[in-house]
């Protein structure tokens, strides 16, 4: 079967600094694999490279079977329409309330700006998916608050809903509870988990949490100065390897003596 994801030998440097160096994966459809690594491993650089934004210096990404890495135009903003991010930031448009943050979702199918999600022109259908997908994380009571006036994992929450409006194939989640307190972030991933597993969908999420990783991942993927270090089945990952990443030469700009302090 195609991977929905194939990154083959992704290079990615900022000047003299090399952060991608040579990253390869493939990630089977509906599989949900975490990211884990220290801070300063590469870990949002590949997955901003996942979304045609960065410019590789070599390699190649398929998303379920098309290049990613040389398309253009049309061909890319399909390939990306099937992708949906969620941020650690929540990402959430602050002048327009949840519901037409969610509409946002549909702006890749059709040729709506941001003024019909604020004009109420958006089509019928569309204003009752994004009701629906508010329903689906437990915020459609909250449909008519501004982002201000949510906390932040009810934003993140309708953040869930407006990646869900998109209807994307795969998920790329970048530290979606890193904001959040304990009791609210472990509700979120949760929520996020549910939804992906319902879908079908295949995510890649990053997380600093360990546990959480082993309680939801399928398998796990561990980065440690710009290259992949550890990708093993849950079964097959064991707790010290995986604390391993977060010790030695962790992050990319790195200096050798910083390491020896
Ligand atoms: N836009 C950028 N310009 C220059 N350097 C960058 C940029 N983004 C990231 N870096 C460098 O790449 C390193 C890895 O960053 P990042 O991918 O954000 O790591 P992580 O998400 O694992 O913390 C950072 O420590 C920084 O030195
Ligand atoms: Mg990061």
């Amino acid at each position: 079967m195609t991977p929905a994801i194939a990154a083959k030998d992704l290079r990615v440097s900022y000047g003299k600094l090399d952060v991608l160096r040579g990253v390869s994966f493939d990630m089977a459809e509906g599989q949900g694999v975490v990211l884990l690594g220290a801070n300063g491993c590469g870990k949002s650089t590949l997955m901003r490279s996942l979304n045609g934004l960065e410019k590789l210096k070599s390699g190649m990404i398929h998303v379920h079977g098309e290049e990613l890495s040389t398309a253009r135009g049309r061909q890319l903003r399909q390939i990306r329409r099937g992708m949906g991010y969620v941020f650690q930031q929540f990402n959430l448009v602050p002048q327009l309330n949840a519901f037409q943050n969610v509409l946002l979702g549909a702006m890749g199918r059709h040729k709506m700006g941001l003024l019909s999600c604020l004009s109420l022109t958006a089509p019928a259908h569309e204003r009752e998916r994004a009701l629906h997908c508010l329903e689906r994380v437990g915020m459609a009571d909250r449909a008519l608050h501004r982002p201000s006036e949510l906390s932040g994992g009810q934003q993140q929450r309708v953040a869930i809903a407006r990646m869900l409006m998109q209807a994307p194939r795969v998920v790329v989640a970048d530290e979606p509870i890193a904001s959040l307190d304990p009791k609210a972030g472990r509700e979120v991933l949760d929520l996020l988990w549910r939804i992906v597993r319902e879908e079908g969908l295949t995510m890649l999420c990053t997380l600093h949490h360990l546990e959480l990783a082993q309680e939801y991942a399928d398998r796990i993927l561990g980065m440690k100065a710009g290259q992949i270090e550890i990708d093993a089945a849950i079964a097959d990952t064991r707790t010290d390897q995986l604390n391993a990443l977060y010790t030695g030469m962790t992050r990319v700009d790195a200096k050798p003596t910083e390491v020896a302090a």
